[in-house]
């Protein structure tokens, strides 16, 4: 079982988004008792929140529903439950490091460097550009998805 917690802000765009795309890339492959699949914020601004309406209706056009996704922060105890925790940008990094007081088993990544980038995920609360935001999650979940069935 791999367990994987996709990481951002506040945890109502970008890491929803990634948790509910990878669950469907997972899926797709029949790899489902393979994987746990979460995702949580850094901050506590949208504890309690469903996922942002925007992003809700972009993954029911793929055919997936979030219900029942309220966002979570991120505690000191997600460093041992989970073995790949992937935030979204670099501020994401900055945090997890600062909340699991550095990492000391190597588990922290940034999605877009799966795919061979540095770039962060395109953040679109203030572009509203969630295709691009999409676009990059669906690009970063399917590298890590190669990824992780390839070092098996
Ligand atoms: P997310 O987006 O981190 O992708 O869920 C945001 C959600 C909330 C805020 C910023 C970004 N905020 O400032 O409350």
């Amino acid at each position: 079982m791999i367990k994987i917690l996709f990481v951002c802000l506040g945890n109502i765009c970008r890491s929803p988004m990634a948790e509910f795309i990878m669950k469907e890339l997972v899926k797709k492959r029949g790899l489902e008792d393979e994987f746990e699949i979460s995702s949580a914020a850094t901050s506590s601004e949208e504890l309690g929140n469903a996922v942002y309406p925007p992003v809700q209706a972009l993954l029911r056009k793929r055919g997936i529903s979030c219900d029942g996704k309220f966002a979570v922060k991120i505690c000191a105890a997600d460093y041992d439950k989970y073995d790949y925790i992937i935030g979204m940008d670099s501020s994401n990094m900055r945090n997890m490091q600062r909340i699991f007081g550095g990492d000391r088993e190597g588990k922290l990544y940034k999605l877009m460097s799966f795919t061979g980038s540095d770039r962060d995920v395109a953040d679109p609360w203030y572009t509203r550009a969630f295709s691009d935001t999409e676009n990059d999650v669906y690009n970063g979940c399917t590298a890590l998805l190669n990824y992780l069935t390839d070092n098996k």
